[in-house]
């Protein structure tokens, strides 16, 4: 399903078949790299015209999307997005599926990254962190999407791994007990408030964005324009890591600030520091003839 990189699609085929892509509503950037993000409307209207030529709404079971997409940039929707796109769902009887394997748990400060969003998927799926690093996902949705299928069916032989199930429960218990939601939003706001300058201060920041401790910093070579500037952001990241840091680019350009939710202010700040170091070298042209190879999607 996946269309973030060809890498993730050659020599896989046959693939299959009976998905469609539609651009994600990016309050940042417009369609096909524009400079200004377009409207719900105009979002939409990729979508409505597959309706009417080519994909039968009636006959589509499912639409699938990420609140804030997270390998595709952190990009974060235009407001009132989601909710027309349920509407449009809710009229021709598709079902509203939301992946929530990276933005779900505590990520953006809440249970489920669809809180922060008026809208109510029949469908969330769930992995990465689920069960603190062991192997588990979970689908969630309504009882009588989950009940169509007749036991056995979706049969796995190490599903419900009675260790990865443990662990799952453990890091539930932990996320509450730790209070790690609230711990996500305060820890996010610190960090926020601590790259507030950085849009004034370096020309090459084009948007920070995100919510709770999933952040996304937008490095441009031109910022009217948004260009993308990915040979930045990969020295940033090198510099980064050459100093003790882990950092990752998506989508080319966007530096990927997503810390264990358990990190600490202390080792927050270290990470702030390098990655303001790394700002200044490049500020100063000292990483002109940095290494960029080896990092990011
Ligand atoms: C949003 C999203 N969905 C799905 C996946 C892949 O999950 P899995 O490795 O469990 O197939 C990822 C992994 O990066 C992801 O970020």
């Amino acid at each position: 399903m996946s269309a973030i990189s060809l890498n993730m699609r050659k020599k896989y085929a046959p693939l299959v078949p009976g998905f469609y892509h539609i651009p994600f509503p990016d309050k940042y950037r417009g369609m096909f790299e524009h400079s200004e993000p377009g409207t719900v409307e105009e979002y939409l209207a990729p979508l409505k015209e597959m309706f009417n030529k080519y994909v039968p709404a009636d006959e589509v079971a499912c639409i699938m999307i990420e609140t804030i997409q997270g390998d595709g940039g952190l990009i974060e929707p235009v407001d009132g997005y989601f909710e027309a796109l349920q509407a449009l769902c809710r009229e021709n009887g598709i079902l509203l599926a939301v992946d929530d394997i990276q933005q779900g748990l505590g990520r953006t400060g809440t249970w489920s990254s669809v809180e922060h969003y008026n809208i109510e998927p029949d469908l969330i799926s769930y992995g990465k962190s689920l069960a603190g690093g062991l192997p588990m996902s979970a689908v969630v949705g309504r009882e009588e999407i989950m009940n169509t299928l007749d036991a056995p069916a979706h049969l796995f032989t190490t599903g419900a791994n009675p260790v990865s199930c443990e662990a799952a429960l453990a890091t539930l218990q932990m996320i509450e007990d730790d209070d790690l939601l609230t711990a996500s939003t305060e820890k996010g706001a610190y960090v926020r408030q601590r790259m507030a300058n950085w849009e004034a201060q370096y020309d090459f920041i084009g948007d920070i964005r995100g919510r709770g401790l999933s952040i996304g910093i937008d490095i441009v070579s031109d910022r009217q324009a948004k260009t993308r500037d990915n040979d930045a952001a990969l020295k940033i990241c090198n510099y980064a890591f050459e100093h003790g840091v882990i950092i990752i680019a998506v989508a080319g350009n966007v530096l990927r600030f997503q810390p264990p939710l358990v990190i600490t202010y202390e080792q927050l700040d270290t990470a702030l520091d390098v990655l303001e170091e790394a700002f200044e070298k490049l500020t100063n042209g000292e990483l002109d003839n940095y290494e960029i190879s080896g990092q990011g999607w």
